[in-house]
């Protein structure tokens, strides 16, 4: 079995922490799609130089993006770190580069594959780096959802207000529809936006994102959210409730963050005297409502960088993330909010010997793994996330 590291967190590893360190796949928060590949041993102790030589023999015809939680063995090769909103912006904004290597997952790519150009080619270093969120909505069961919509006369009144983490296809239906895409760092904006343009949002697929960006920055009550079930008929609601909700919200949530509750805020609060808890808005609105600070990944960083020394922090977002800030600001303690170790087993995916294999495969001119988006779909797509990106203040 694999060896914990020590995280120096104090979290204690689980069975489950350990398969999600592992090669293994966890067949519940991923699509089980393979990765086959020539992929260099992770034993092999050339792997750093290997990367660096690869990636230095590319030079500017390869940009490597990575999301803030990437491995640490991935975080060093990347040209810029951000979270999904600074990434797209990035992806966008690189028409130089023929290559871009996206550390991340699935939906990641897929928008920068949107965002860029033609003659630029998007990867994935393993394929099987898909995001269980984005999986709990699919462009059939949103279509569904909007004939019920449809049928309960509110589909003209609603607009769609899809986070990043969707499928390039959820994407393309709320460009269709006249909605915007969002992310962490603007979904207040864009639900903002939407809420002058009609009368209610279809929120996908992030039912915490959306009930706590509506009742913590909007203000508007837990009775005005309604949850639409789409293993349910109908939603699960009446027409009655439809047309009286303001917030219809997709069931569907982060399998990394919807771990955290009420109770490990009341525990780090007793065990670590005077600690700010700062947690990310995936998490469910008993956590956010009990948290000091709520934010994106990259909100979360800013906030640890301007800290004082000698504050103490309980941080609740993916643990790579966690475990870098606190090796960062040794000067601060930092704590994981859970006490169970709690990585995002896809973004984890992504490791040396995959990105070794994909910058040494650029570099033989072969484009392996590469995330390419339909015409049609990517069209509408970025008519969504091109109004993001235009929101007001973003
Ligand atoms: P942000 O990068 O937008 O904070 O989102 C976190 C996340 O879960 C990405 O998958
Ligand atoms: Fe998806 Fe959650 Fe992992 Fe982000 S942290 S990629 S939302 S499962």
């Amino acid at each position: 079995m694999t060896a914990t590291p020590d995280l120096g967190l104090g979290v204690e590893p689980t069975p489950l922490a350990l398969l999600l360190l592992g090669q293994r796949t966890d067949p519940d928060s991923e699509r089980g799609t393979s990765c086959p590949g020539e992929l260099p041993p992770a034993s092999d102790p050339k792997l750093v130089d290997r990367a660096r030589a690869a990636k230095a023999a590319l030079g500017d015809s390869v940009f490597v993006l990575g999301h803030h939680y990437q491995r640490d063995e991935v975080i060093q090769f990347t040209d810029v770190t951000g979270d999904s909103f600074k990434l797209a912006r990035e992806a966008a904004a690189r028409p130089e580069a023929s290559y871009v290597v996206f550390c991340g997952v699935h939906f990641m790519a897929e928008s920068a594959d949107i965002l860029t150009g033609e003659h630029q080619q998007v990867v994935l270093p393993d394929l099987a780096a898909g995001c269980s969120m984005a999986d709990m909505a699919t462009a059939e069961q949103v279509a569904e959802a909007w004939d019920v919509l449809t049928d309960a006369g509110v589909a003209d009144v609603t607009v769609p207000v899809s986070y990043m983490n969707s499928s390039a296809a959820i994407k393309a239906f709320t460009g269709r529809h006249g909605g915007t895409i969002c992310t962490s760092s603007n979904a207040e904006v864009a639900v903002r936006w939407a809420l002058e343009k009609g009368s209610k949002v279809l929120f996908l697929p992030d039912q915490h994102l959306g009930r706590n960006t509506a009742v913590q920055k909007l203000g508007l009550s837990l009775d005005d959210c309604v949850v639409f079930d789409p293993r349910k008929a109908n939603g699960g609601l009446t027409d009655a409730q439809l047309q009286a909700a303001t917030m219809i919200l997709w069931k569907g949530h982060c399998s990394v963050h919807g771990r955290f509750s009420r109770a490990c805020v009341d525990e780090v609060r007793e065990r670590v005297p005077g600690v700010t808890v700062l947690v990310h808005p995936e998490c469910k609105h008993e956590v956010v409502t009990a948290a000091d600070l709520v934010g994106s990944t990259e909100f979360i960083i800013k906030t640890i960088d301007a800290a004082p020394a000698g504050s103490a922090w309980a941080i609740g977002t993916e643990l790579n993330l966690v475990s870098r800030l606190a090796k960062q600001h040794p000067d601060k303690t930092i704590v994981f909010l859970d006490k169970t170790v709690c990585f995002c087993s896809t973004m984890n995916r992504i490791d040396l010997p995959h990105l070794v294999w994909t910058l040494e495969s650029l570099v033989e001119g072969n484009v392996i793994n590469r995330i390419e988006v339909d015409s049609e779909t990517a069209r509408y797509a970025k008519v969504a996330l091109d109004q993001m990106l235009a929101l007001p203040g973003v």
